[in-house]
């Protein structure tokens, strides 16, 4: 019998609106659809968006993932989870692994993929692209990430920021993301306040989910307890335009006008 199709399906970062037509669709035709959870009795925040999803016929079921910090503890409950999926495509069954955000981008997908390769011969699989956590905040808070020549760079896992690889960081990027920063955040944000003190902040957690939280004060989301689902955007650049005198994401000198910026004069005062 010909093995089931693996599908690696990005679901956005949590708002069912966020979910591609692509991504309905295959999940709509799957036999079999399994999605991450952190631990035993914890929601997957992917797995409730499959269930806002109408027509779904697919049995579902729920994958737990080791957090742990031991990374060979982690790699085997991966190969563990990888073998109950390739069982389901050795009946010929099409399996949809659902993951937050996109499954290209720090997913376990590409995990569960490599332990599915050495499990079957001729593994067919197919990767549905999904939005990105850090572009849902950047919508969410009207914060453009980058224009014209800014540089842009994810930084994962920012556990324990030393001040000379943070200002290494911030040498190489005008926009930064950083993912998982929920222990280091205030770190963070001392060292930025040192080294860039007019940076502007975007902080979220839980974005697209009802319990979304987003701040552009860096007093409030030091105040934050401790939240997984969420990350801090840094923008270190002046941008192309000047910002709008006065509004929040204003430059310190938000209001003198003209602003010259890049070359170009604009008047925010004249409206024509
Ligand atoms: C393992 S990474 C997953 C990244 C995901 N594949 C993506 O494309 O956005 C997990 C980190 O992504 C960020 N993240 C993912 N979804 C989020 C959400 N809904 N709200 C806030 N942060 C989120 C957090 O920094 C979290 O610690």
């Amino acid at each position: 019998m010909r093995y089931g199709k693996f599908y690696g399906v990005g679901v956005g970062p949590g708002d069912p609106g966020l979910v591609t037509l692509k991504a309905v669709k295959c999940l709509q035709n799957a036999d079999v659809i399994f999605s991450a959870v952190s631990r035993q009795g914890a929601r997957s925040v992917s797995g409730n968006v499959v269930d806002s999803i109408p027509d779904i016929e697919a049995e579902c079921h729920e994958l737990v993932f080791s957090m742990s910090k031991d990374w060979n503890e982690r790699l085997a409950c991966v190969k563990e989870n990888a073998r109950l999926i390739a069982d389901e495509l050795e009946r010929g069954k099409n399996c949809a692994f659902t993951t937050i955000g996109d499954p290209m981008t720090y997913s376990t997908c590409g995990y569960l993929v490599k332990f599915l390769e050495l499990m079957l011969d001729d593994l067919r699989a197919e990767f549905i692209p999904g939005v990105n956590s850090w572009s849902a905040l950047a919508a969410a808070s009207g914060r453009v990430l980058v224009e014209d020549c800014e540089r842009f760079t994810v930084q994962p896992n920012y556990i324990d920021p030393d001040p000379e690889t943070f200002k290494k960081a911030l040498a190489d990027g005008d926009t930064l993301v950083f993912l998982k920063t929920y222990r280091s955040r205030n770190k963070i944000l001392d060292l930025l306040a040192e080294e860039v003190p007019d940076a502007k902040v975007t902080y979220g957690a839980n974005i697209g989910l009802p319990e979304q939280f987003i701040s552009k004060d860096p007093d409030k989301i030091r105040d934050r307890k401790d939240e997984y689902l969420s990350m801090l955007i840094v923008n270190t650049g002046k941008g192309c335009l000047p910002e709008k005198p006065g509004s929040e994401q204003g430059p310190a000198n938000a209001g003198a006008s003209p602003t010259e910026v890049s070359g170009c004069q604009v008047d925010f005062n004249d409206k024509r």
